[in-house]
C-alpha cells in the first residue's frame, strides 16, 4: 500500500511547530520554536505577543521541517492544522499558513482539534487498542474520554473548575518559581517530603476533578506561613501539592478504568510529561494489569507531529476542511 505522508501545523499557545508523519504512526522530522523564554519575562504567556512570535517563526519551521526531512511540499498527501482550541491570534497564524500552502500546492486542508492531537501523540509511540481511556492532562484541559474506535471520543468526566496544568502553574507561582511553573515544581517535589497537609480534591463517585480547592489551600498555607513569620519549605511543599494533585488524577483514571472494564490507557497533553504521574500510571497499570502508553516528553507538550498524526486518521475517514475553516478559541472535541 502506498505510504501516506502528513504535513503538520501547530500555534495554538507559545509553540511554533511543523512535522511530517508517515501512515499516522512513524515521525519523519518536527521543527518546533518556543517562546517560553519571551513569556517567561511575564509569569505566563501574553497572547499578543505570541502572536507576533508565530508570525515571526512560522515559514522558519516549515522550511527547516521540510528541509530536515529531504521533501519537498509536492510529496505530501494533505495539510493537517489546529484549528482549535487555543489562542485566537496564535491559532490563526498556523491557519493561514496551511491554508495558504494546501491553496498553492492544492493538498487537502484537515482540520485538527488540539486535544485529539493530544490523544494522537500516542499513535507515535503504539497502535491504539480499543476499547480505551484516554486521561488528557494539560494547561487547560483535564478529562477522561472513552475511545472505542478510531476518532470517537466519549467524555466521562472533566475538571469542573481548573485544568491540572493551570494549577501546577498557580501554585508553582505561590512556592516562588518562574513560568512556566509545571516542570519546574515536579523536579523539586522529587527532592522534598509531602509534610504539609493539603485537602483530596473531590474524593466522590464521579469521574470529574476540581483543582482550585487545592490550589487555594496552597495559597493559604503560604499566607499564613507569613503571617507566622515562617518560612515555607519549597521543596515539601511542593512534594505534598504533587502527591494530592496526581493522587487524585490517579483515582479518577483507576475508577474509571474498573468501572467501564477497559484494559488499555493512554496518557496525553502536557502534564503527562510529570515524572509523578508517569510514575503511578506505571504502577496502575502494573496492578491492574492493564497496557497503557505514555508519549515521550517531547510529544507530551505541543507540537505538530501529534496534529499530523491526527491529521492522517482524519485524512483517511475523509475529513477535509475548506478555506472558510476558522480558528475556534473554545470547541468540543
Ligand atoms: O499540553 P501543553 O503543552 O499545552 C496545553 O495544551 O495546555 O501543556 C502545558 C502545561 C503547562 O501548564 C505546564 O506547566 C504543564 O503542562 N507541564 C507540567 C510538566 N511539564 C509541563 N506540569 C507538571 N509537571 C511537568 N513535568
Ligand atoms: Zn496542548
Amino acid at each position: 500500500m502506498k505510504d501516506t505522508y502528513i504535513l503538520g501545523i501547530e500555534s495554538s499557545c507559545d509553540e511554533t511547530s511543523c512535522s511530517i508523519v508517515k501512515n499516522g504512526r512513524e515521525e519523519i522530522t518536527t521543527s518546533t520554536s518556543t517562546q517560553i523564554s519571551i513569556h517567561e519575562n511575564f509569569g505566563g504567556v501574553v497572547p499578543e505577543i505570541a502572536s507576533r512570535e508565530h508570525v515571526k517563526n512560522i515559514t522558519f519551521v516549515i522550511e527547516d521541517c521540510l528541509k530536515k526531512a529531504n521533501m519537498k511540499i509536492e510529496e505530501v498527501d494533505a495539510i493537517a492544522v489546529t484549528y482549535g482550541p487555543g489562542l485566537i491570534g496564535s491559532l490563526l497564524v498556523g491557519l493561514e499558513a496551511a491554508k495558504t500552502l494546501s491553496f498553492v500546492y492544492n493538498k487537502p486542508l484537515i482540520p485538527v482539534h488540539h486535544i485529539a492531537g493530544h490523544i494522537y501523540a500516542n499513535s507515535l509511540v503504539e497502535e491504539f487498542k480499543f476499547p480505551l481511556i484516554a486521561l488528557v492532562v494539560s494547561g487547560g484541559h483535564t478529562e477522561l474520554i472513552k475511545m472505542n474506535d478510531h476518532l470517537s471520543f466519549e467524555k466521562l468526566g472533566g475538571t469542573l473548575d481548573d485544568a491540572i496544568g493551570e494549577c501546577y502553574d498557580k501554585v508553582a507561582r505561590v512556592i516562588g518559581l518562574s513560568y512556566p511553573g509545571g516542570p519546574k515544581l515536579d523536579k523539586l517535589a522529587h527532592t522534598g517530603e509531602a509534610t504539609y497537609q493539603l485537602p483530596m480534591p473531590l474524593n466522590d463517585d464521579s469521574y470529574n476533578f476540581s483543582f482550585s480547592g487545592l490550589k487555594s489551600a496552597v495559597i493559604n498555607l503560604a499566607h499564613k506561613e507569613k503571617q507566622n513569620n515562617r518560612e515555607i519549605n519549597q521543596q515539601d511543599l511542593a512534594c505534598s501539592f504533587q502527591n494530592v494533585a496526581i493522587g487524585s488524577i490517579i483515582n479518577k483514571t483507576k475508577k474509571a478504568l474498573k468501572n467501564e472494564n477497559i484494559n488499555n490507557l493512554i496518557v496525553a497533553g502536557g502534564v503527562a510529561a510529570n515524572g509523578k504521574l508517569r510514575e503511578e500510571v506505571a504502577k496502575l497499570a502494573e496492578e491492574m494489569n492493564i497496557n497503557y502508553s505514555i508519549p515521550p516528553l517531547s510529544f507530551c507538550t505541543d507540537n505538530a507531529a501529534m496534529i499530523a498524526a491526527a491529521g492522517y486518521y482524519l485524512y483517511k475517514k475523509g475529513i477535509r476542511a475548506d478555506f472558510n475553516l476558522n480558528a475556534q478559541s473554545s470547541v468540543n472535541l
